[in-house]
């Protein structure tokens, strides 16, 4: 039996995920700012994870512990989108605000994870990211339309973690997924994908067990840095 947490999965691509893996048979925990809040069927279980707070965190891992006792898969997926004002209007608390969700936060969960993913057989870290963290496609200018500084920016750093971690944890499967535009309240569901589209990447991630380790995958296959 596969147990996966997922952060950021009160509504959404995490809650709409957590629906489909506990529909095929997987243990899922889903962290949410507010577990009452969140809008899960029953046979997922919601935990109370803030991932820019080091006692909610640490709070998340002692009940994980006594619940279900061990993690196969733990699933960064809380990110924020920010403000977005145009680059040379935004001001660094607008950054750092980003940053310490998107980037932070995902260091913080993992590291306070990663003793409970190591008890586990075969550990899997999954990363939530974003094509327009890719330095590749933005410098080829295939973003135009998004001028915005933190959120693009966080996702490159995010993408960076996980090369890192996927080079410096041998024992640890590491996967980067990139949704696609997708109909949540993250874009005030603008998104021209369905809530199956954008999570079909992160499913097949948290499924996977062979890797290799160190991929940034779309629901199409291998996407560019
Ligand atoms: N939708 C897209 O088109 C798209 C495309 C590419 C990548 N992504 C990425 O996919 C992930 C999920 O996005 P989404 O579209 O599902 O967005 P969403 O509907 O806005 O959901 C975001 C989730 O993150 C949670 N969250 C925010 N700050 C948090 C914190 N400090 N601690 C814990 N949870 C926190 C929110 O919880 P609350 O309910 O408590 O606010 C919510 O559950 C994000 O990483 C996003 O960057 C989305």
């Amino acid at each position: 039996m596969t147990t996966a947490l997922i952060t950021g999965a009160s509504r959404g691509i995490g809650a709409h995920a957590a629906r489909r893996l506990a529909a095929q048979g997987v243990t899922v925990l889903a962290g949410c700012r507010d577990p009452h809040a969140a809008d899960l069927p029953e046979d997922v279980r919601p935990i109370a994870l803030d991932v820019t707070d080091d006692a909610s965190v640490a709070a998340a891992v002692k009940e994980v512990e006594s619940t279900v006792g061990t993690l196969d898969v733990l699933v960064n997926n809380a990110g924020i989108a920010g403000t977005q004002p145009e680059p040379a209007d935004t001001t660094p608390d607008e950054v750092r605000e980003v940053l310490e969700t998107n980037v932070v936060g995902p260091v913080r969960v993992t590291r306070a994870f990663l003793p409970l993913l190591r008890a586990a057989g075969r550990p899997r870290l999954v990363m939530v990211s974003s094509q327009l963290g890719s330095l590749d496609l933005m410098d080829s200018g295939r973003w135009q339309n998004y001028p915005h500084l933190a959120y693009p920016s966080s996702k490159a750093a995010l993408n960076m973690l996980s090369i890192m971690y996927a080079k410096t944890l041998p024992d640890v499967l590491v996967t980067v997924v990139n949704p696609g535009y997708t109909a949540t309240e993250f874009n005030g569901f603008r998104g021209t994908q369905t809530l199956d589209e954008g999570t079909d990447a992160l499913v097949a991630a948290v499924l996977d067990v062979d890797g290799p380790s160190g991929r940034s995958l779309s629901r199409e296959g291998v996407t560019p840095w």
